[in-house]
């Protein structure tokens, strides 16, 4: 997996490098994850992008809770935005991606045929902060069909484009965007959804958090996973974990450290279930 730390001179490196390809295209394909759609969105994109197109896709939503996505999704569209959810790895939702591509750039077509400009293509970038799964969208949009255009001498310097049909060439390197780290609980939230690098949150102080907030808002699951009795505070939960899975210690102590480890890949994994871990309401 690629992670990537950040350092003020990469954010300096990441802005500069959206401002030079925004410059390019009509539209911003901002990737969040389903599972904290909040926690995962760029806090300064939509200032950049201002007067682009904007689309926001709800990625990795096979490991997302559907209701929530489903109430995520008309929240977002309620506030005018563009919004669908898909399962890039498995291709899933990638014709939606492709219309709403289109409808939210009616506009800018529209514009273009007041002004007699006959079939320019809409010019897209895939944007979203490390392992948001950028590359994977790019891929699954792409197809084996498509036809990269090469680059264009003067304006797309350096630049390739993936035509996906007619009417829309893809920009064929991803922009990076910086998480927040400023909240705590943002954080918690990327670190947990593997967004950012685990050593931001020791794993079992990591563990321990969303043991709390599985057992709090997906009651059962824990006990349909492993067996174990629920309601048990989160230190003793890890201790219980160890056991049942025999994770040990010499001398037969609990393995702490590895039932942490577990239960994150667990829960990464989507081996405890579809689950979200924001709402609209704000959990
Ligand atoms: P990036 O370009 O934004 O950095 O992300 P990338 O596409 O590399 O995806 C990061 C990880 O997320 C990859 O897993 C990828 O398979 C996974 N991923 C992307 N989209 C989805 C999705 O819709 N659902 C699920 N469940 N996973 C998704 P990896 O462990 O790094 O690699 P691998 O397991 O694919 O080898």
């Amino acid at each position: 997996m690629k992670q990537l730390q950040w350092y003020p001179g990469h954010m300096a490196k990441a802005l500069r490098q959206i401002k030079e390809d925004l410059k390019l295209i009509d539209l911003v394909v901002e990737l969040v994850d389903a599972r904290v759609p909040l926690a995962s969105s760029n806090p300064d994109i939509r200032q950049l992008t201002n007067g682009k197109a904007h689309l926001c896709v709800l990625n990795k939503a096979d490991l997302a809770d559907p209701d929530r996505t489903d109430e995520f999704l008309r929240s977002f569209r309620e506030q005018g935005m563009y919004a669908v959810a898909v399962d890039a790895r498995e291709k899933k939702g990638v014709t939606a991606v492709r219309s709403a591509v289109q409808d939210a750039c009616r506009e800018k077509r529209e514009r273009d045929a007041r002004r007699g400009i006959k079939n320019r293509p809409v010019r897209a970038l895939v944007a979203g902060i490390p392992n948001i799964g950028k590359s994977t969208l790019i891929n699954s949009l792409a197809g084996k069909k498509s036809a990269k255009t090469g680059n264009k001498p003067g304006v797309t310097k350096g630049k390739q484009w993936i035509r996906l049909s007619k009417g829309l060439e893809l920009l064929d390197s991803p922009g990076i965007l910086w998480p927040k780290f400023e909240d705590a609980r943002v954080g918690f939230l990327l670190a947990a959804t593997l967004s950012i690098r685990d050593e931001i949150l020791p794993t079992e102080e990591l563990a321990l958090e969303l043991y709390q907030e599985i057992a709090a808002h997906y009651p059962g699951r824990i006990r349909e996973k492993y067996g174990m009795e629920e309601g048990l505070p989160a230190e003793e939960a890890l201790q219980a974990l160890a056991q049942a899975r025999n994770l040990l210690k010499k001398g037969g102590e609990s393995d702490t450290m590895r039932a942490a480890a577990l239960f994150l890949d667990d829960f990464r994994s989507g081996k405890l279930g579809r689950i979200s871990l924001e709402s609209m309401a704000g959990v």
